[in-house]
């Protein structure tokens, strides 16, 4: 892949390639569910972005909840591993005001 120096995207890329993920939950923040209701109070709100999303499993549960998710992050190997464990279908779109190699992914419905 070819990034640019300084967009970060190497460090964070080799971070997840190496397994230095200790950011990384096993489960739904539980801040996100007890203020969910609050968050998105009716069915108005359809579409959730989730900036540096990682591979947070929050995505899962949110699009569980009936919303269309967004997910960008620069980190390809995060979002790779995320679609493959997630069990859904990803629509993959490229971010190019974040970074060269950024890509931008929405859950289909
Ligand atoms: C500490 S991790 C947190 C990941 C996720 N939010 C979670 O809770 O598991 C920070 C994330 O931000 C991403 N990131 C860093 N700089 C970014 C940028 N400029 N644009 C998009 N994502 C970025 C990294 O690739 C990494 O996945």
């Amino acid at each position: 892949m070819a990034y640019t120096a300084g967009d970060g995207a190497l460090y964070w890329d080799q971070e997840y390639r190496n397994g230095r993920t200790r950011w990384h939950r096993k489960h739904v923040h539980e801040p996100l569910v007890r203020h969910y209701k609050k968050l998105i109070p009716d069915r108005t709100v359809r579409r959730v972005l989730v900036t540096m999303c990682g591979m947070t499993i929050d995505m899962n549960w949110l699009a569980d909840q009936g919303l269309q998710v967004v997910g960008v992050d620069i980190a390809l190997q995060a979002l790779a591993q995320f679609m493959k464990d997630s069990g859904r279908e990803w629509t993959e779109q490229s971010a190019p005001k974040l970074g060269t190699e950024a890509k931008c992914f929405t859950v289909r419905r």
